[in-house]
């Protein structure tokens, strides 16, 4: 007879193994890889092929397949509406990632505070009590959200079965557990088959599913790559736990676009829509401060970007960037210094995104560059206006996407100029623009001449 083969997973990853090996080949991490041991692959083979199954009626007319978006419930709450492209759709399953204290448990209480159905709000994180003195400080104290207390994932789907609510509320996945696997909740053999077995059950009732999931100290969700493909949505939850604002971004979304940027703030009573904006701080102008507009998804928003130059002590002067990737300050740093001519080889440069804010948009290139070319001159770069322009290596300032959008979002904000790509404007807005005829400017300095006021 064949030896039973066995099967090696990565416990962080997800990834199998024939063999065991000390250094998993796809996450790298070491001593992660254990032995799945028969009962758990059976167990998993056979949830598996069960959620393949459910619902198989066999091929259907491409015309027969509904469309029309009325299956979409918006939830009531703005920003979450938004990040998930409108609302939600029966069986939805949603992931929720974030890390601890950011504020899950409080949006999802929110959450089913305002759906008019009832949910099930299924914790394996905190007890009922808990649960209520957080329902009290939001203001949900309601008898449509019912409660419990449980780990064991069969018992959660028994509850649901006889309960059939219309939003069910998982808190979190790292904590069920399957009695017919044999590994500890939280392992990547539990969070997956705990998910399939919900997921199925959500896809199989209509019913919208959120399951929590923390996120790794490297900011990956635990078992992440099983997860994102089990769910139809991803969402996650960022920002900064000793700031207010809390952004939630949908890093996949099956029924909508994905990168949608929803802001919150933590409040006393819980997340509110954050009012005006976060990221742009009007403190008093000074040199090193400048404003663009960056899109996350279809989201315009605008920041401020601050820099500072500083004279260099001895040894290789420091690039330090908050915000921004520190091989584009580096480059911007370079075209400074050759194109525009100020000489920053021997100075310190700090680049800061206000709020918190991770940005990738090319388009904030430019206001990198004046806001460098600020802080180093001392000159304060013209007030109102935002900057806007990807900037290639030889100062050439190039266009951006979405343009007129981004326009529209600073005019909205009270800017009353903007610094643009030559090439882009097609339509002539009130509002002031100043088409950059980009590398004559930055390089001979009237860019910097007409672009600033002395102090
Ligand atoms: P919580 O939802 O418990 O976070 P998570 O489930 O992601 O771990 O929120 C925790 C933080 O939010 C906690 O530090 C207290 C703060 N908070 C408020 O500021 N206002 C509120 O109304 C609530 C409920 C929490
Ligand atoms: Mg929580």
């Amino acid at each position: 007879m064949a030896r039973q083969s066995s099967i090696f997973e990565c416990t962080a990853c997800g990834a199998r193994f024939s063999q065991q090996v000390g250094k998993c080949g796809s996450c790298k991490a070491f001593g992660t890889v254990e032995e799945l041991r028969g009962a758990i692959k059976k167990g998993l083979d056979r949830a598996r092929s069960a959620f393949a199954q459910s619902d198989y009626s066999g091929p259907i007319s491409l015309m027969d397949v509904e469309i029309s978006d009325s299956s979409r419930t918006p939830i009531g709450l703005t920003e979450l509406d938004r990040v998930l492209g409108g609302g939600v759709v029966p069986g939805m399953v949603i992931l929720l990632g974030g890390e601890p204290g950011i504020g899950k448990s409080t949006l999802l209480l929110q959450w089913a505070a305002k759906i008019p159905g009832e949910t099930l709000y299924a914790s394996g994180e905190e007890s009922e009590r808990q649960i209520r003195i957080r329902a009290q400080r939001l203001g949900a104290e309601l008898p449509t959200i019912r409660l419990l207390a449980e780990t064991d994932v069969r018992e959660i789907l028994a509850a649901a079965d006889r309960m059939r609510p219309d939003l069910l509320l998982v808190d979190s996945i790292q904590t069920l557990y399957d009695p017919e696997f044999e590994s500890s909740a939280g392992s990547v053999g539990q969070v997956r088959g705990c998910a399939t077995l919900l997921a199925r059950w959500a896809k199989s009732s209509g019913t919208p599913l959120v399951l929590v999931g923390h996120v790794t100290k490297d900011g990956g969700l635990a078992g992440p790559k099983v997860l994102e493909h089990l769910v139809d949505t991803v969402l996650s939850f960022e920002g900064d736990r000793h700031h207010h604002h809390r952004m939630l971004r949908a890093l996949k979304n099956r029924f909508g676009a994905a990168f949608e940027l929803g802001v919150f703030a933590m409040m006393e009573n819980g997340l509110v829509p954050a009012e005006g904006n976060p990221f742009f701080l009007e403190t008093a102008p000074s040199p090193g401060c400048a404003a663009t507009v960056v899109l996350s998804g279809t989201r315009p928003v605008v920041i401020e970007i601050q820099a500072l130059v500083a004279s260099a002590g001895l040894g290789i002067p420091r690039r330090t960037a908050l915000g921004i990737d520190s091989q584009r300050l580096a480059m911007l740093c370079a075209v400074v210094e050759r194109r525009g001519g100020i000489q920053l080889h021997d100075r310190d440069v700090y680049i800061n995104v206000a709020g918190g804010l991770e940005i990738e948009d090319p388009a904030a290139d430019l206001a990198v560059v004046a806001a460098l070319a600020s802080s180093a001159t001392g000159r304060l770069l013209k007030a109102k206006c935002a900057f806007l322009g990807e900037v290639g290596l030889t100062g050439e300032v190039r266009p951006v996407s979405q343009l007129q959008l981004r326009l529209q979002e600073s005019e909205r904000l009270g800017f009353e100029c903007a610094v643009i790509p030559a090439s882009g404007l097609e339509r002539k807005m009130q509002f002031e623009c100043y088409p950059e005829k980009s590398v004559e400017r930055i390089r001979n300095k009237s860019w910097l001449e007409k672009n600033t006021e002395d102090l």
